[in-house]
């Protein structure tokens, strides 16, 4: 068998939680982070080009090569040395899954340069340990909208039917916010009324994500179990989510740990909404990038 001597790992962004589905629903989206995996003799190269390149590490802590490093421990194999060209066009610490495209690309790329080892089902739970939970690491792999739920021997993985009228917009604002900050202001535990409340929307985005019918949608998007804690850190959220609404979103949600905020609406109204969020996050005074981007259904690609 030949070695395989250099791989290229496409990841798209994803969004997660889509409200009240905390932790265990999300969508990938055309816009994406590439890997480029050669072997070199001479030691670990890191290149970083795209998005925000100037503030991703390269050295041994960076974390796409740390997850290339765990799947040579895994199948407890020694990795080989390589340089690593990063392309990145998701940006980070901002909700839209720059960590698990990295982590996902990783494993991948570790996984291709040993002979393929893994099914994609072991590399999926390999990510999933890796990231902490599955609703970021899970759309990147497989592509489309995914809801993740452990089962009785491991992960159960379901697609969920998107309508294809439903088109996501989000608004990325120039400032970070770190997952790990964003998931301390969470409580450890919630009212039974909260969890009541989530298992119906959730429910009921599912039907709306499927139907598209406005008023499912429209009361889906809400959320008890993260979202009101986490939008202080939000500044502006209260008049971004009433200029999408006013301009014809269904609703708008924090995408993943945000600071990203997730729009739906339709086709029509995109242009619009895009607008409306934008304008409402610089009237106190943020600047942002608001734009369409639709669901990603391949995943992860490898050329
Ligand atoms: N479900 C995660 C969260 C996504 O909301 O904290 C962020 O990675």
């Amino acid at each position: 068998m030949s070695v395989i001597s250099t791989i290229t790992v496409k990841v798209p962004a994803t969004t997660a939680n889509l409200g009240p589905g905390f932790d265990c629903i999300g969508a990938a989206l055309k816009l994406y982070n590439e890997f480029k995996f050669t072997r070199n003799e001479r030691g670990l190269i890191i290149q970083v080009s795209g998005t925000e390149a100037e503030k991703v590490q390269t050295d041994e802590s960076n974390l796409l090569y740390q997850a290339f490093l765990k799947l040579y421990q895994y199948i407890e194999q020694t990795s080989p040395s390589v340089k690593i060209e990063i392309k990145l066009g998701v940006p980070l610490a901002r909700g839209l899954g720059s960590s698990a495209t990295a982590i996902v690309g990783g494993l991948v790329a570790g996984n291709v340069l040993a002979g393929s080892p893994l099914s994609e089902l072991q590399v999926m739970e390999l990510a999933i340990a890796m990231e902490g939970h599955p609703d970021n690491v899970v759309p990147a792999l497989l592509g489309g909208c995914c809801l993740a739920a452990t089962g009785l021997t491991g992960w159960e993985i379901c697609d969920i039917t998107w309508h294809r009228q439903i088109v996501p917009v989000i608004a990325i604002p120039d400032f970070e916010l770190s997952t790990l900050e964003a998931r301390q202001v969470l409580p450890t535990e919630v009212s039974r009324g909260d969890a009541i409340f989530n298992t119906a929307h959730f429910g009921l985005l599912l039907r709306g994500l499927a139907t598209h019918r406005e008023e499912w949608l429209r009361a889906a998007l809400q959320d008890k179990l993260h979202q009101p804690y986490r939008q202080a850190l939000i500044p502006g959220y209260d008049a971004v989510e009433a200029a999408a609404v006013a301009a014809g979103a269904y609703g708008m949600v924090i995408s993943g740990a945000g600071p990203t905020l997730l729009a739906l609406t339709d086709e029509l109204h995109t242009p619009g909404v895009a607008t409306a969020m934008r304008n409402a996050w610089k009237q106190v005074g943020i600047k942002s990038v608001a734009q369409s981007l639709p669901l990603d259904i391949q995943g992860v690609t490898i050329f």
